[in-house]
Protein backbone atom coordinates (compact mmCIF):
# COMPACT_ATOMS: atom_id res chain seq x y z
CA UNK A 1 0.00 0.00 0.00
CA UNK A 2 1.08 2.99 -1.03
CA UNK A 3 1.90 5.76 1.54
CA UNK A 4 0.37 9.36 1.11
CA UNK A 5 2.21 12.14 2.59
CA UNK A 6 -0.11 15.31 3.70
CA UNK A 7 -1.92 15.93 6.84
CA UNK A 8 -2.77 11.94 7.03
CA UNK A 9 0.51 9.83 8.50
CA UNK A 10 0.50 5.87 8.44
CA UNK A 11 2.37 4.26 11.21
CA UNK A 12 2.21 0.84 9.87
CA UNK A 13 -0.70 0.03 11.41
CA UNK A 14 -2.87 3.03 11.34
CA UNK A 15 -3.60 6.06 9.68
CA UNK A 16 -2.76 9.29 11.83
CA UNK A 17 -3.66 13.05 12.47
CA UNK A 18 -1.07 14.02 13.83
CA UNK A 19 -1.23 11.84 17.27
CA UNK A 20 -5.12 10.73 16.61
CA UNK A 21 -5.14 7.62 14.98
CA UNK A 22 -8.37 8.02 12.49
CA UNK A 23 -10.07 4.93 13.56
CA UNK A 24 -10.38 6.25 16.89
CA UNK A 25 -11.82 9.84 15.52
CA UNK A 26 -14.75 7.38 14.13
CA UNK A 27 -15.45 5.89 17.16
CA UNK A 28 -16.71 9.52 18.81
CA UNK A 29 -17.88 11.06 15.89
CA UNK A 30 -20.61 10.19 13.31
CA UNK A 31 -19.86 9.98 9.97
CA UNK A 32 -19.70 11.59 7.13
CA UNK A 33 -17.28 14.15 8.89
CA UNK A 34 -14.12 16.76 7.40
CA UNK A 35 -11.53 16.42 10.12
CA UNK A 36 -8.67 19.61 9.80
CA UNK A 37 -5.19 19.36 11.19
CA UNK A 38 -4.74 23.33 12.22
CA UNK A 39 -1.26 23.02 13.04
CA UNK A 40 -0.58 21.94 9.05
CA UNK A 41 -2.63 24.63 8.05
CA UNK A 42 -0.17 27.54 9.90
CA UNK A 43 2.85 25.37 9.17
CA UNK A 44 2.07 25.59 5.35
CA UNK A 45 1.34 29.13 5.56
CA UNK A 46 5.03 29.61 7.43
CA UNK A 47 6.49 27.62 4.65
CA UNK A 48 4.87 29.26 1.75
CA UNK A 49 6.49 32.33 3.71
CA UNK A 50 9.76 31.02 3.44
CA UNK A 51 9.79 30.20 -0.40
CA UNK A 52 9.36 33.96 -0.92
CA UNK A 53 12.53 35.52 0.50
CA UNK A 54 10.85 39.17 0.20
CA UNK A 55 10.57 41.98 3.60
CA UNK A 56 7.24 42.94 2.01
CA UNK A 57 5.40 40.01 1.31
CA UNK A 58 1.99 39.20 2.46
CA UNK A 59 -0.39 36.11 1.67
CA UNK A 60 -4.04 36.78 1.42
CA UNK A 61 -5.59 33.18 2.29
CA UNK A 62 -8.72 32.99 0.00
CA UNK A 63 -11.64 32.60 1.41
CA UNK A 64 -13.31 30.98 -0.18
CA UNK A 65 -11.32 27.75 -0.07
CA UNK A 66 -12.85 27.27 3.07
CA UNK A 67 -14.52 29.40 5.62
CA UNK A 68 -14.66 27.55 8.86
CA UNK A 69 -14.95 30.32 11.41
CA UNK A 70 -12.66 28.06 13.99
CA UNK A 71 -9.60 27.84 11.33
CA UNK A 72 -10.07 31.26 10.38
CA UNK A 73 -9.83 32.70 14.02
CA UNK A 74 -6.01 30.58 13.85
CA UNK A 75 -5.38 32.32 10.50
CA UNK A 76 -6.30 35.79 12.16
CA UNK A 77 -3.98 34.81 15.66
CA UNK A 78 -0.82 33.50 12.63
CA UNK A 79 -0.94 36.76 11.05
CA UNK A 80 -2.88 35.73 7.39
CA UNK A 81 -4.27 38.54 5.66
CA UNK A 82 -7.67 37.59 3.52
CA UNK A 83 -8.29 37.46 -0.48
CA UNK A 84 -12.28 37.38 0.11
CA UNK A 85 -15.28 37.63 -2.57
CA UNK A 86 -18.61 38.48 -1.08
CA UNK A 87 -19.96 40.50 1.80
CA UNK A 88 -20.71 37.66 4.22
CA UNK A 89 -17.23 36.57 3.94
CA UNK A 90 -16.05 40.34 4.46
CA UNK A 91 -18.60 40.50 7.37
CA UNK A 92 -17.70 37.11 9.10
CA UNK A 93 -13.88 37.66 9.13
CA UNK A 94 -14.54 41.21 10.53
CA UNK A 95 -16.83 39.93 13.27
CA UNK A 96 -13.74 37.67 13.96
CA UNK A 97 -11.60 40.50 14.16
CA UNK A 98 -9.51 40.79 11.47
CA UNK A 99 -8.50 44.55 10.72
CA UNK A 100 -9.88 45.65 7.95
CA UNK A 101 -6.63 46.28 6.87
CA UNK A 102 -5.65 43.07 6.25
CA UNK A 103 -8.98 42.32 3.89
CA UNK A 104 -8.96 42.40 0.26
CA UNK A 105 -12.40 42.42 -1.78
CA UNK A 106 -12.13 41.01 -5.08
CA UNK A 107 -15.80 40.45 -6.07
CA UNK A 108 -16.24 39.45 -9.88
CA UNK A 109 -19.98 41.03 -11.56
CA UNK A 110 -20.16 42.91 -8.17
CA UNK A 111 -23.46 44.76 -7.59
CA UNK A 112 -24.27 48.68 -6.59
CA UNK A 113 -25.75 47.18 -3.16
CA UNK A 114 -22.38 44.93 -2.43
CA UNK A 115 -20.16 47.97 -3.39
CA UNK A 116 -22.36 49.68 -0.33
CA UNK A 117 -22.43 47.17 2.00
CA UNK A 118 -17.95 46.75 1.29
CA UNK A 119 -17.64 50.55 1.30
CA UNK A 120 -19.29 50.79 4.70
CA UNK A 121 -16.76 48.01 6.07
CA UNK A 122 -13.81 50.19 4.80
CA UNK A 123 -12.32 47.43 2.97
CA UNK A 124 -10.11 47.61 -0.51
CA UNK A 125 -11.68 47.01 -3.43
CA UNK A 126 -10.35 45.06 -6.25
CA UNK A 127 -12.05 46.18 -9.38
CA UNK A 128 -12.27 43.85 -12.22
CA UNK A 129 -14.06 45.65 -14.97
CA UNK A 130 -14.01 49.15 -16.36
CA UNK A 131 -18.15 49.33 -16.22
CA UNK A 132 -17.34 49.00 -12.39
CA UNK A 133 -14.32 50.91 -12.07
CA UNK A 134 -16.61 53.86 -13.24
CA UNK A 135 -19.02 53.46 -11.09
CA UNK A 136 -16.86 53.19 -7.84
CA UNK A 137 -14.82 56.47 -9.44
CA UNK A 138 -17.88 58.45 -9.42
CA UNK A 139 -19.44 57.09 -6.43
CA UNK A 140 -16.55 57.20 -4.70
CA UNK A 141 -13.93 60.21 -5.86
CA UNK A 142 -11.23 60.64 -4.17
CA UNK A 143 -10.56 56.60 -2.82
CA UNK A 144 -7.93 54.04 -3.40
CA UNK A 145 -8.72 51.09 -5.30
CA UNK A 146 -6.83 47.67 -7.21
CA UNK A 147 -7.21 47.12 -10.20
CA UNK A 148 -7.68 43.06 -11.43
CA UNK A 149 -6.15 42.58 -14.74
CA UNK A 150 -6.68 39.57 -16.66
CA UNK A 151 -3.11 38.65 -17.82
CA UNK A 152 -4.17 36.55 -20.75
CA UNK A 153 -2.41 32.96 -20.18
CA UNK A 154 -4.37 30.30 -20.02
CA UNK A 155 -3.35 28.52 -16.83
CA UNK A 156 -5.29 25.75 -13.94
CA UNK A 157 -6.07 22.58 -13.75
CA UNK A 158 -9.76 22.44 -15.59
CA UNK A 159 -10.83 24.69 -17.68
CA UNK A 160 -13.62 25.58 -15.01
CA UNK A 161 -10.70 27.04 -12.96
CA UNK A 162 -9.06 28.79 -15.72
CA UNK A 163 -10.01 32.33 -14.99
CA UNK A 164 -7.58 34.04 -17.68
CA UNK A 165 -7.94 34.66 -21.18
CA UNK A 166 -9.39 36.77 -23.24
CA UNK A 167 -12.55 35.30 -22.95
CA UNK A 168 -12.51 35.08 -19.87
CA UNK A 169 -15.32 37.18 -17.35
CA UNK A 170 -12.52 38.12 -14.64
CA UNK A 171 -10.66 41.11 -15.30
CA UNK A 172 -9.52 43.99 -16.99
CA UNK A 173 -7.90 43.13 -20.48
CA UNK A 174 -4.49 44.23 -21.01
CA UNK A 175 -4.85 46.70 -23.58
CA UNK A 176 -7.69 48.29 -21.52
CA UNK A 177 -4.83 49.29 -18.72
CA UNK A 178 -5.19 52.81 -19.88
CA UNK A 179 -8.37 53.38 -20.36
CA UNK A 180 -8.85 52.31 -16.64
CA UNK A 181 -6.27 54.74 -16.22
CA UNK A 182 -7.99 57.35 -17.35
CA UNK A 183 -11.52 56.68 -15.47
CA UNK A 184 -9.58 56.69 -12.39
CA UNK A 185 -7.88 59.62 -13.31
CA UNK A 186 -11.05 61.43 -13.78
CA UNK A 187 -12.36 60.98 -10.77
CA UNK A 188 -8.70 61.36 -8.38
CA UNK A 189 -9.39 57.69 -7.45
CA UNK A 190 -5.60 56.26 -6.81
CA UNK A 191 -4.81 52.68 -7.62
CA UNK A 192 -2.66 51.45 -5.17
CA UNK A 193 -2.43 48.06 -6.34
CA UNK A 194 -2.33 45.72 -9.56
CA UNK A 195 -3.72 42.02 -9.44
CA UNK A 196 -3.77 39.14 -11.49
CA UNK A 197 -5.03 35.54 -10.70
CA UNK A 198 -4.49 33.39 -13.61
CA UNK A 199 -6.01 30.06 -12.62
CA UNK A 200 -5.92 27.21 -9.72
CA UNK A 201 -4.12 24.15 -9.12
CA UNK A 202 -1.44 25.58 -11.65
CA UNK A 203 1.18 22.74 -12.69
CA UNK A 204 3.04 24.95 -15.51
CA UNK A 205 4.97 27.60 -13.39
CA UNK A 206 6.46 28.61 -16.49
CA UNK A 207 2.72 30.16 -16.97
CA UNK A 208 2.67 31.93 -13.55
CA UNK A 209 5.94 33.96 -14.18
CA UNK A 210 4.42 34.71 -18.12
CA UNK A 211 1.59 36.03 -16.24
CA UNK A 212 3.83 37.89 -13.77
CA UNK A 213 5.77 39.63 -16.95
CA UNK A 214 2.20 40.39 -18.76
CA UNK A 215 1.63 42.23 -15.39
CA UNK A 216 4.82 43.42 -14.29
CA UNK A 217 4.82 44.72 -17.90
CA UNK A 218 1.41 46.61 -17.69
CA UNK A 219 2.72 48.47 -14.52
CA UNK A 220 4.25 51.57 -16.19
CA UNK A 221 5.37 53.70 -13.47
CA UNK A 222 4.13 57.11 -15.65
CA UNK A 223 0.71 55.21 -15.41
CA UNK A 224 0.40 54.35 -11.68
CA UNK A 225 2.35 56.81 -9.28
CA UNK A 226 0.57 55.88 -6.63
CA UNK A 227 1.26 52.27 -6.79
CA UNK A 228 1.83 50.68 -3.54
CA UNK A 229 1.81 46.48 -3.99
CA UNK A 230 1.40 44.02 -6.58
CA UNK A 231 -0.96 41.11 -5.98
CA UNK A 232 0.00 38.08 -8.54
CA UNK A 233 -3.66 35.61 -6.40
CA UNK A 234 -3.38 32.32 -5.92
CA UNK A 235 -3.61 28.94 -7.78
CA UNK A 236 -0.58 26.98 -6.38
CA UNK A 237 -0.79 23.69 -7.42
CA UNK A 238 -0.50 20.76 -4.24
CA UNK A 239 0.06 16.79 -5.29
CA UNK A 240 -3.69 15.16 -5.23
CA UNK A 241 -2.03 11.84 -6.76
CA UNK A 242 0.02 9.69 -4.29
CA UNK A 243 2.55 9.76 -7.17
CA UNK A 244 2.31 13.50 -8.21
CA UNK A 245 5.33 15.41 -8.16
CA UNK A 246 5.23 18.73 -5.85
CA UNK A 247 6.71 21.93 -7.60
CA UNK A 248 9.67 23.06 -6.14
CA UNK A 249 8.22 26.28 -4.35
CA UNK A 250 11.62 27.53 -2.89
CA UNK A 251 13.04 27.25 -6.70
CA UNK A 252 9.87 29.00 -7.78
CA UNK A 253 9.55 31.43 -4.78
CA UNK A 254 13.36 32.36 -5.27
CA UNK A 255 12.25 33.31 -9.03
CA UNK A 256 9.09 35.10 -8.54
CA UNK A 257 11.20 37.74 -6.32
CA UNK A 258 14.11 37.88 -8.05
CA UNK A 259 11.80 38.61 -11.37
CA UNK A 260 9.69 41.53 -8.51
CA UNK A 261 13.24 42.78 -7.58
CA UNK A 262 14.07 43.60 -11.01
CA UNK A 263 10.57 45.12 -11.52
CA UNK A 264 10.86 47.09 -8.33
CA UNK A 265 14.55 48.61 -9.79
CA UNK A 266 13.17 49.95 -12.88
CA UNK A 267 9.88 51.00 -11.08
CA UNK A 268 11.90 52.94 -9.19
CA UNK A 269 10.19 52.43 -5.43
CA UNK A 270 9.60 48.97 -3.61
CA UNK A 271 6.25 47.63 -3.91
CA UNK A 272 4.70 44.96 -1.53
CA UNK A 273 4.49 41.89 -3.02
CA UNK A 274 1.08 39.86 -2.32
CA UNK A 275 -0.05 36.10 -2.88
CA UNK A 276 -3.56 34.39 -2.47
CA UNK A 277 -3.51 31.13 -2.31
CA UNK A 278 -6.02 29.02 -0.67
CA UNK A 279 -5.43 25.14 -2.66
CA UNK A 280 -1.99 25.20 -0.92
CA UNK A 281 -2.84 26.18 2.57
CA UNK A 282 -5.81 23.78 3.10
CA UNK A 283 -6.55 21.45 0.38
CA UNK A 284 -4.44 18.65 1.70
CA UNK A 285 -4.58 19.55 5.50
CA UNK A 286 -7.88 17.50 6.06
CA UNK A 287 -9.54 14.73 4.85
CA UNK A 288 -13.91 14.01 5.15
CA UNK A 289 -14.28 10.47 6.30
CA UNK A 290 -16.84 8.45 5.15
CA UNK A 291 -18.62 5.48 6.28
CA UNK A 292 -19.24 1.89 3.42
CA UNK A 293 -23.29 0.80 4.09
CA UNK A 294 -22.81 -1.17 0.56
CA UNK A 295 -20.52 -3.54 -1.12
CA UNK A 296 -21.99 -5.17 -4.44
CA UNK A 297 -20.25 -7.44 -7.09
CA UNK A 298 -21.53 -6.47 -10.46
CA UNK A 299 -19.87 -9.15 -12.65
CA UNK A 300 -16.73 -8.90 -11.18
CA UNK A 301 -17.31 -4.84 -10.73
CA UNK A 302 -17.10 -3.98 -7.05
CA UNK A 303 -19.23 -1.08 -6.41
CA UNK A 304 -19.39 0.21 -2.79
CA UNK A 305 -21.83 2.60 -1.40
CA UNK A 306 -21.13 5.05 1.06
CA UNK A 307 -23.20 7.96 3.62
CA UNK A 308 -21.71 11.00 2.06
CA UNK A 309 -21.94 11.78 -2.00
CA UNK A 310 -21.42 14.93 -4.13
CA UNK A 311 -22.63 17.21 -2.30
CA UNK A 312 -20.28 16.86 0.32
CA UNK A 313 -17.35 16.90 -1.81
CA UNK A 314 -17.96 18.02 -5.28
CA UNK A 315 -14.41 18.00 -6.80
CA UNK A 316 -15.02 14.60 -8.69
CA UNK A 317 -17.98 15.29 -10.89
CA UNK A 318 -17.38 18.93 -10.97
CA UNK A 319 -14.20 19.33 -12.72
CA UNK A 320 -13.32 15.22 -12.55
CA UNK A 321 -10.55 16.14 -9.86
CA UNK A 322 -9.00 12.69 -8.35
CA UNK A 323 -9.02 12.89 -4.52
CA UNK A 324 -7.04 9.96 -2.89
CA UNK A 325 -9.21 7.35 -1.34
CA UNK A 326 -7.88 5.17 1.74
CA UNK A 327 -9.50 2.47 4.00
CA UNK A 328 -8.96 3.60 7.63
CA UNK A 329 -10.00 0.22 8.63
CA UNK A 330 -8.06 -2.06 6.74
CA UNK A 331 -5.44 -0.28 6.02
CA UNK A 332 -3.27 -3.50 5.46
CA UNK A 333 -6.15 -5.10 3.92
CA UNK A 334 -5.30 -7.19 -0.12
CA UNK A 335 -5.22 -4.27 -2.57
CA UNK A 336 -8.68 -4.65 -4.87
CA UNK A 337 -10.05 -2.11 -8.13
CA UNK A 338 -13.48 0.17 -6.59
CA UNK A 339 -15.96 2.34 -7.88
CA UNK A 340 -17.20 4.51 -5.05
CA UNK A 341 -19.94 6.07 -5.18
CA UNK A 342 -22.13 8.62 -3.27
CA UNK A 343 -25.65 8.30 -1.91
CA UNK A 344 -27.45 10.99 -3.40
CA UNK A 345 -30.47 9.99 -6.18
CA UNK A 346 -27.21 10.75 -9.30
CA UNK A 347 -25.62 8.20 -11.46
CA UNK A 348 -22.52 10.32 -11.70
CA UNK A 349 -22.26 10.99 -7.89
CA UNK A 350 -18.96 8.94 -7.96
CA UNK A 351 -15.90 9.86 -5.83
CA UNK A 352 -13.92 7.34 -7.87
CA UNK A 353 -13.64 4.53 -10.28
CA UNK A 354 -11.76 1.43 -10.49
CA UNK A 355 -9.20 2.69 -7.47
CA UNK A 356 -6.96 0.30 -5.98
CA UNK A 357 -7.89 0.11 -2.30
CA UNK A 358 -7.48 -2.13 0.73
CA UNK A 359 -10.01 -4.93 0.78
CA UNK A 360 -13.60 -2.77 1.50
CA UNK A 361 -16.21 -4.37 3.78
CA UNK A 362 -19.33 -2.68 4.92
CA UNK A 363 -19.07 -0.76 8.30
CA UNK A 364 -15.76 0.33 7.40
CA UNK A 365 -14.35 3.89 7.41
CA UNK A 366 -12.64 5.61 3.96
CA UNK A 367 -10.68 8.68 4.04
CA UNK A 368 -11.09 11.05 1.51
CA UNK A 369 -7.87 12.85 1.05
CA UNK A 370 -7.68 16.93 0.47
CA UNK A 371 -10.95 17.73 1.51
CA UNK A 372 -9.56 20.93 2.78
CA UNK A 373 -10.35 23.40 -0.19
CA UNK A 374 -13.12 23.86 -2.13
CA UNK A 375 -15.53 20.90 -0.30
CA UNK A 376 -17.20 22.00 2.57
CA UNK A 377 -17.20 25.50 1.12
CA UNK A 378 -19.05 24.49 -1.98
CA UNK A 379 -21.09 21.64 -0.04
CA UNK A 380 -25.00 21.77 -0.29
CA UNK A 381 -27.46 19.85 0.96
CA UNK A 382 -28.58 18.06 -2.10
CA UNK A 383 -31.32 15.68 -1.42
CA UNK A 384 -31.99 16.93 1.82
CA UNK A 385 -28.95 15.41 4.03
CA UNK A 386 -27.55 17.64 6.79
CA UNK A 387 -24.29 18.98 5.72
CA UNK A 388 -21.18 16.67 7.61
CA UNK A 389 -19.96 17.24 10.95
CA UNK A 390 -16.67 19.58 11.48
CA UNK A 391 -13.90 18.66 13.16
CA UNK A 392 -10.63 20.11 13.88
CA UNK A 393 -6.97 18.83 15.61
CA UNK A 394 -4.86 21.59 17.13
CA UNK A 395 -1.45 20.12 19.24
CA UNK A 396 -3.01 16.78 19.26
CA UNK A 397 -5.79 17.97 20.65
CA UNK A 398 -9.49 17.14 19.43
CA UNK A 399 -12.02 19.43 18.66
CA UNK A 400 -15.60 19.39 17.40
CA UNK A 401 -16.22 22.70 15.33
CA UNK A 402 -19.57 22.24 14.12
CA UNK A 403 -22.03 19.08 14.37
CA UNK A 404 -23.85 18.16 11.55
CA UNK A 405 -27.84 18.64 12.38
CA UNK A 406 -29.95 15.29 12.96
CA UNK A 407 -32.57 14.63 9.92
CA UNK A 408 -35.70 15.86 11.97
CA UNK A 409 -33.48 19.30 13.00
CA UNK A 410 -32.74 19.62 9.23
CA UNK A 411 -36.68 19.07 8.14
CA UNK A 412 -37.36 21.37 11.02
CA UNK A 413 -34.87 24.33 9.83
CA UNK A 414 -36.40 23.95 5.91
CA UNK A 415 -39.47 24.94 7.43
CA UNK A 416 -38.38 27.61 9.18
CA UNK A 417 -36.63 29.31 6.59
CA UNK A 418 -40.08 29.21 4.62
CA UNK A 419 -41.89 30.33 7.44
CA UNK A 420 -43.71 27.15 7.57
CA UNK A 421 -44.93 26.17 11.07
C1 LIG B 1 -9.15 35.99 -7.15
C2 LIG B 1 -8.72 34.68 -6.60
N1 LIG B 1 -7.66 34.64 -5.76
C3 LIG B 1 -7.25 33.48 -5.23
C4 LIG B 1 -7.89 32.28 -5.49
C5 LIG B 1 -7.39 31.03 -4.84
O1 LIG B 1 -7.03 30.06 -5.73
P1 LIG B 1 -6.34 28.72 -5.24
O2 LIG B 1 -7.24 28.12 -4.21
O3 LIG B 1 -6.21 27.88 -6.44
O4 LIG B 1 -5.03 29.09 -4.66
C6 LIG B 1 -8.99 32.28 -6.36
C7 LIG B 1 -9.69 31.02 -6.67
O5 LIG B 1 -10.66 30.92 -7.36
C8 LIG B 1 -9.42 33.51 -6.92
O6 LIG B 1 -10.47 33.56 -7.76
Amino acid sequence: MKKFENSVTFDGQNYLMQSKTLKSICEEVETPFYIYDVNYILKKYDMLKKCFPYENLKIFYAVKANYNPHILTFMRDHGFYLDTVSPAEVILAIKLGFDKERILFTANNMTDKEMRIIKEQGVLFNIDSLYRLEVFAKTYPGESVCLRINPEVIAGEDAKVQTSGELSKFGILLDDVKKAVEIANKYDVKIIGLHEHTGSGISDTGKIYESMENLLGAAEPELFPDLKFIDFGGGFKVPYEPDEKEIDYVEFGNRCVSMFEAFCKKFGRRLDMYFEPGKFIMADSACMIVRVNTVKNNKGRLIVGTDSGFPHLIRPVFYGAYHHIINISNPLGEVKKYDIYGNTCEAGDCFAEQREIGEIRVGDYLAIMNAGAYCRSMASEYNLRPLPTECYIYNNEFFLSRQKLTHSELAERILFDYGIK
